[in-house]
């Protein structure tokens, strides 16, 4: 068995039994945090914790790790419930571009963007892309993430969409952290279906879904809601299929337009709607009362200067907010949500508080792990996050670019 000790905790940060799995509106400002303590895990299951005052000592000091965390915050680790984290190739070259003045949507107008990374996805072996994706998960882990959600969608084919699904798959074996798997065949038409929307969309739903259903590929379906790619009655045939054969729906909506994505999504009981730079009175008055998480991503926003997503218009609509990085080539070259904590608090006014709820039990909630992720409790399997040696937790969204996480064990 393997044991770990970790005392001497500056702080232990959302500890607690019974803790909600969602917290929505002004309960975002709750973070409850133990001064001066310690954590015991046993083969990854959280045992025991507290005061260092009420500590009872080592009975048995077999196979024990003792951490000192002397100066250091204890966290349950990030979950990352939005990323693309398989792909065959960078895209700084989109990047000057648009230095030079083209947007992301001309840009893809022009055959970049998402078609070009699925021409390079599919002359890269399913071996090669593992070896690639692998490495990148591994440093996310060491940005303090321990719950990844990892979308296709730059295959594009049934053969790409297969071989990024498989990669994945393997990753979840193959990675002490948590993995989820979304389908998002419908990421954008392939050029040979421009002009033939139907005959894509029936690809998706005839061939891909039924080896995806075989294989089990994938715990959720995706599509990417927009003007020039998929309408909202597009994307609503497709999410239909996908939770005819037990995917939920986990959607792209509102990155550049408000059209209606949010309410189909939500009608179709989607876990997450992830994007939403943009968002309508319609869209809040839909969120509300329904069991669908908002996620924003603003490392997107920072990339490609567009515009943050308003937490705190959900929030004071009594709303939760959850934050994922969106790690990906095209709009997202970071997957480092420190870094997203960062922007949450400078460019959208969340508090250092309200933005690690999103990031943890929040983020949990995004990808249905809140039973053993998002806070430090009894009984959990959640990696745990060390940080360095800090002043206060606020001072890790306020030093900005600094890698302040000393450690995940997972
Ligand atoms: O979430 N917007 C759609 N998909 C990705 C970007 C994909 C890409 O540019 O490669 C996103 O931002
Ligand atoms: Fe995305």
């Amino acid at each position: 068995m393997s044991k770990i000790l970790i005392k001497n905790i500056k702080g232990l940060v959302q500890y607690g039994e019974n803790l909600p799995s969602v917290r929505k509106g002004k309960e975002m400002k709750e973070l409850p945090i133990l001064e001066n303590a310690f954590l015991a895990l046993e083969d990854g299951v959280i045992v025991a914790y507290g005061l260092m005052s009420d500590w009872g000592g080592i009975d048995d000091w077999r196979d024990l790790e003792v951490i000192d965390a002397d100066g250091k915050y204890v966290l349950p680790a990030f979950c990352d419930s939005h990323t693309h984290t398989v792909f065959a190739n960078s895209r700084e070259e989109e990047f000057v571009d648009r230095i030079n003045g083209l947007t992301y949507e001309e840009i893809a107008i022009k055959g970049g963007g998402i078609l070009n990374s699925a021409r390079r996805l599919a002359e890269m072996s399913e071996d090669e892309l593992f070896d690639q994706a692998l490495e990148r998960v591994e440093r996310l882990m060491s940005y303090g993430t321990g719950a990844l959600e990892i979308k296709s969608g730059y295959g594009l084919s049934v053969e790409a969409e297969i071989k990024m699904l498989r990669v994945i798959k393997r990753l979840k074996a193959e990675c002490s952290i948590e993995i989820k798997a979304t389908f998002l065949g419908a990421h954008a038409f392939p050029p040979e279906y421009k002009e033939n929307h139907r005959g894509y969309i029936d690809l998706i739903i005839n061939q891909m879904l039924p080896i995806i259903k075989e294989e089990g590929l994938a715990d959720y379906i995706d599509t990417f809601c927009e003007r020039n790619y998929f309408s909202v009655q597009e994307m609503a045939e497709i999410l239909e299929a996908g939770i005819a054969i037990g995917l939920k729906p986990k959607v792209h909506v509102n990155q550049f337009s408000a059209m209606g994505g949010v309410a189909k999504a939500v009608e179709l009981n989607a876990l997450s709607v992830d994007h939403l730079e943009e968002i309508s009175d319609d869209d809040i008055e839909v969120l509300k009362g329904s069991n669908t998480m908002s996620t924003i991503l603003p490392s997107c926003s920072h990339f490609l200067s567009i515009p943050f997503g308003d937490a705190r218009r959900l929030m004071e609509n009594d709303l939760p907010v959850a934050l994922a990085s969106d790690f990906n080539p095209g709009s997202t070259p970071s997957g480092n949500l420190s870094f997203v904590w960062s922007l949450a608090c400078v460019k959208m006014k969340m508090t250092p508080e309200e933005a690690l709820n999103a990031l943890t039990i929040n983020a949990a909630y995004a990808m249905e792990l809140s039973d053993s992720h998002g806070t430090i409790s009894l009984g959990k399997t959640t990696p745990i996050i060390i940080t360095k040696q800090i002043p206060s937790l606020a001072y890790i969204p306020y030093s900005f670019g600094d890698q302040l996480i000393e450690r995940l064990i997972s």
